[in-house]
This record gives structure tokens, sequence and C-alpha cells, in this order.
């Protein structure tokens, strides 16, 4: 059986490689050369991928890559692992699909599998993927099937992986979620089969809006907090020793990376065509993009007690990736931080032992090296908490921490250095 995998990136790679180690050939497609170039050479460019499963599975012949599209004749399946982001009109960019679907419509052939695990709104397989296969004349369920299934992998996360994180898949037809399972039994162990392709796709997005949404009601309760001078953190943590009926979530600088602050959105797009506002998603989107401003406007008040202004001041951010242990800046809301804090005319610079530069306000910063100390910032801001961070010294050194995440719980702070938290 020979599986194409269109799309190589933080979902597609990690499919193709747990497919590929269940002995399945497959030949990933993906239209960045160097992605390409460095998966043919055994190289990983994804953190939670080892370079050695992908030189090994290389080197046997399981895995390879392409950017030419006609291996999808000789595919008994194809999954499609493209990006879905927002327009700059906030609406669904699915650009990336119909570019793939028009490809496997010109080699799509009798028995294929074709499955979208690419986040979308509901009604994206049937409505937008299926005509266009349809045209080719091939009949879905019969000559063809068609499947949803999301994608869940959590980058950074060491207990949940492609294997053993259970997988929806709804298929157009009986038929189609039935072929779309027996694909993918090979790679994942536990397969909830659902309905249809628009349960599965509307499974995904309740998913991520109940993150954003309950992000979103952290983030103000954070907010009243600080107007009630109450520590937010401790009242969760309290809150969570409740064994029936809760579940913590913790407020934060802002949403990031390319699930979280966005796919609700899709949810809510699909619902103006209806003439109904997704409120609850309205409302946390507002809250959470928001955040930043909150965290800049703590930093000016922290500064404004050490008789400083933000302008002038040198601050160093620490992570700027949009999760701790990962490399992902996407939507990062360090990004939107640095961007306000440098029109206040602060002096920036970053440390993130996950991203060796960072592109921002039309210039490329390099990785502070911490070992250089810090005791020559006005105000150390931690927007990240990477496990990799060792607080101690910065303790030692610093004058003044805003702390967004509450990373340096538990660690006393000396006399001679301010935290203050979100
Ligand atoms: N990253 C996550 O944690 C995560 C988790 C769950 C679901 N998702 C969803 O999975 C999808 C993919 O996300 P990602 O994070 O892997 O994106 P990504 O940007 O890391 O990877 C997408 C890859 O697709 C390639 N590509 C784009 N258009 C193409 C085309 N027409 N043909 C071939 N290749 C093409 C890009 O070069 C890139 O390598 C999105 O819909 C996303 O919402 C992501």
């Amino acid at each position: 059986m020979q599986i194409a995998v269109i799309g190589l990136g933080y979902v597609g790679l990690p499919l193709s490689v747990e497919f590929a180690k269940a002995g399945l050939k497959v030949v990933g497609i993906d239209l960045t050369e160097s992605k390409v170039n460095d998966i043919n050479s055994g190289v990983s460019y994804v953190l939670d991928v080892p370079s050695a499963h992908v030189k090994e599975l290389v080197a046997k012949g399981q895995l390879s890559a392409t950017s030419d599209f006609s291996v999808l004749l000789q595919s008994d399946a194809v999954c499609i692992c493209v990006p879905t982001p927002l327009t700059k009109t906030m609406d669904p960019d699915i650009s990336f699909i119909v570019s793939a679907v028009t490809e496997i419509q010109k080699y799509l052939h009798k028995g294929m599998l074709v499955v979208l695990e690419s986040t979308t709104y509901p009604g994206t397989t049937d409505e937008l993927v299926l005509p266009r296969l349809a045209e080719t004349g091939l009949k879905v369920g019969e000559d063809f099937f068609l499947a949803f299934s999301p994608e869940r992998v959590d980058p950074g996360n060491q207990k949940f992986n492609t294997r053993n994180t259970p997988k929806v898949i709804g298929g157009v037809t009986p038929l189609c979620t039935e072929k779309a399972v027996a694909l993918y039994k090979h790679a994942v162990d536990t397969l909830v089969p659902v309905s249809s392709a628009s349960a599965a796709e509307m499974v995904k997005l309740l998913e991520n809006t109940f993150r954003a949404i309950n992000i979103g009601l952290a983030n103000e309760l954070a907010i009243m907090c600080d107007h009630l001078s109450i520590d937010v953190w401790e009242v969760i943590e309290a809150a969570k020793t409740k064994p029936f009926g809760f579940m913590p979530f913790f407020p934060g600088p802002g949403l990031g990376g390319h699930c979280i602050p966005i796919d609700p959105l899709y949810l809510s797009w699909k619902l103006k065509s209806y003439n109904y506002t997704a409120r609850f998603i309205e409302l946390a989107t507002n809250i959470n993009s928001k955040m930043p401003e909150h965290v800049v406007s703590k930093i000016n008040d922290a500064l404004n007690d050490d008789r400083k202004s933000v302008k002038g001041s040198k601050i160093l951010i620490m992570g700027v990736a949009y999760k701790r242990d990962v490399s992902d800046v996407r939507e990062s809301p360090a990004l939107d931080i640095i961007g306000l804090l440098h029109k206040r005319g602060a002096i920036i610079d970053y440390a993130d032992p996950y991203v060796p530069s960072l592109h921002v306000l039309n210039q490329t910063l390099s990785n502070y090296d911490l070992a250089k100390g810090v005791g020559q910032f006005d105000c150390v801001v931690v927007i990240t908490d990477h496990a990799a961070f060792d607080f101690k010294p910065i303790l030692a050194q610093a004058k003044l921490i805003f702390d967004a995440r509450n990373a340096l719980k538990g660690q006393k702070a000396p006399a001679t250095c301010r935290v203050v938290k979100l």
C-alpha cells in the first residue's frame, strides 16, 4: 500500500512517519523545496520527530518526499495536511485546500481514498472537496472514498503523540468511513468513527473553541483579580482541588499557534451565512486578543513604580514561541508584545532556546545569550515558560521581572528583585 501525505508540516510529517513505521510506503508531497530535501536527506525539522527516525525510514525506502503530485497515481490513499490560516480580513483562507484538491483531481483513480485532515469549517469536505473530485466522473462511495479526520497533534506533548491520541473519522458515506478507519488503524491505536464528515469537522472546532473560550474566561478572571488585588494563580490553584465539575484553565499573555486563535473563527464565519452570531467565540476572541495590551500596560505600571518609563527601558523577553517547549512562533503573543513595547520606545532583546533568530519589526533579532547575565535590563518579561529556562540566576540578577505565566511559582525572589505577576 502506498500512502501520499500532502503538506509535510507539524501535522503531515509526524503522520507520515507513523504510517511509515507501521510498514506502509509513504510519499510526502510538499511545495517547500527545503522540506523535501531535508526529508530525503533524513533530516527532521519538527521537534517531536527525531531525525534518526526519518533517516532510518528513508534508508529503508518506507518514506520519501517530492513536490511532484504525479506520485498520486500510484497512491492508494492521500491525506491532506495543508495550512488553513485566516485572510487579512480574518476570514478562512482555504486556498491551500483548494490547491491540493485541484492536484488530487488530476490523479484521482478507482479505489483511491482521500482524507482531509486540515482544520476547517463544517461542510468543507461535502461542499468544497467532494464536488471537485466528483467532476472527474468517478462516484464517491463506489469509485473513490472521501472522509474528514481532524488532526489532534499537540506539539511538545511528551505523553500524547500521533499513535496514542484517539482519532475521529467521518466519511461522506458509511463505506468511506470504513475505508478511512482501515487506513488509520495502521498508525493510530484508537479510532472514533462518527456519522458524517461534517460531524468530524465540528468535533475539531468544538475542541479548540472549548479551549479558546475557557482561556478567555481565565484571562478575564486575571483582569478582574487585578482590579481586586487578588492573585489569580492562587485562586485557580485552589479551585483546581475540587475533584469534580471543574477543569483548570490558566491566563496568559494571549493566544498563539496555528490552532486555538484561528479555528473558532472558521466556525463563527460559517455561521454568519446563517445570519447567526457565535457570541461566545466573539467574546473570547475579543478578550484573548487584548491580552498583549494588558501585559504591556502591566509592564508600564511596573516600570513606573521603579520611576522609569517604557521609552528607553531595556527589556528582555524570555520565550517567544507561542507555547512552552516548541519552536513555533506563529501567532505568538510575544510578537504583539514586542511590537507594542517597541512602539512605546523600549529597547528589546529576546531569549528563547528554540528560536535562534526572530524576524520582527522589519528586522531580524538574534537570541540573547542568557549566560551574559540579565542585570543590564530594566525589566525581564517571561512570556513563554520553556522547561529549559533556569530562573535561579535570572532572579539573582534581575531588578524587575514581569511573569505572564506564573513560571516563577514557588521560587523566592531576593530583596534586589521585584516580581510582578499577570
Ligand atoms: N500545528 C498543530 O499543532 C496542528 C494541530 C492540529 C491541527 N492542525 C491543522 O493541520 C493543518 C496543517 O497545519 P500544520 O501546523 O501542519 O501546518 P504547517 O504550515 O506546519 O505545514 C503545512 C505544510 O503544507 C505545505 N503546503 C502548503 N500548500 C501546499 C500544497 N498545495 N501542496 C503541498 N504542500 C503544501 C507547506 O509547505 C507546509 O510544509 C492546519 O489545518 C492546522 O490547523 C495543526
